[in-house]
């Protein structure tokens, strides 16, 4: 046998003998990588604050829900929140403050919830109709003009056959801002020379 074989042989046994002695340690294994593994551990708060008996909590300023109001936690403002009457019946005009703020508002809402398939003057021809959805009908027709209120609010909470319900997306403002956005744009749609100020006519072309 070759002699610098045999020397590398009782080398690797002897490393192997004396390397490996069982040493134990005390010290911890390294930890290259620590993160947050030994940070002081903090236990969840508890509510300072029992709730009396027979109350309910609704959630205060500094709730993740959002919700500030109690009228807002109870939802017991049917016109409001569903768009009806006690009767039931739809309500024929949408119970907020009408202000150019809001309807701003409900344009805007309407351009990124509606315009993707109603498209941004409500025909019906939007990206997503484009590309194979079933074609909504135009929002100015005098089918949808007629409706109260309320329909269009419950359209846009419920969704309406192949159309989404939007009530976990959009709030009840916002649903009511859009709403009169639909109807300027109805307004706006169906709109004849004669709506326009006299003063004004010669800009259209
Ligand atoms: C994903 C596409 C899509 C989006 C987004 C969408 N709609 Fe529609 N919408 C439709 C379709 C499709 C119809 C027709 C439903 C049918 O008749 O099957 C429709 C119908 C309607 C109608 C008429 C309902 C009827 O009885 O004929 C109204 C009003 C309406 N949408 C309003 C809205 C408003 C307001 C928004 C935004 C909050 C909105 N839609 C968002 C697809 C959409």
């Amino acid at each position: 046998m070759n002699k610098n074989l045999i020397l590398v042989c009782v080398a690797i046994v002897g490393l192997t003998l004396t390397g490996c002695r069982g040493y134990r340690s005390e010290k911890p294994p390294i930890h290259p990588n620590p993160n947050f593994d030994w940070q002081s551990k903090v236990k969840p708060q508890r509510d300072p604050l029992t709730v009396p008996e027979g109350t309910v909590a609704w959630g205060d300023s500094q709730s993740f829900t959002g919700i500030h109001k109690r009228s807002e936690f109870l939802k017991d403002d049917n016109r409001f929140y569903q768009g009806k009457e006690t009767s039931g019946a739809f309500v024929a005009k949408a119970p907020v403050a009408v202000t150019s703020e809001l309807l701003l508002r409900g344009q805007e809402r309407f351009n990124i919830y509606c315009a993707v398939c109603h498209d941004q003057t409500g025909a019906g021809k939007g990206l997503v109709i484009s590309r194979g959805f079933a074609p909504p009908p135009d929002l100015a027709d005098s089918r949808i003009v007629d409706m109260k209120d309320g329909e269009l609010f419950g359209i846009i909470s419920h969704g309406v056959r192949s159309m989404p319900a939007y009530a976990k997306q959009i709030r009840e403002e916002d649903r009511w801002a859009i709403v009169l956005y639909v109807r300027a744009l109805q307004q706006a749609r169906n709109a004849t020379i004669e709506n326009v100020p006299v003063g004004l006519r010669s800009n259209i072309k």
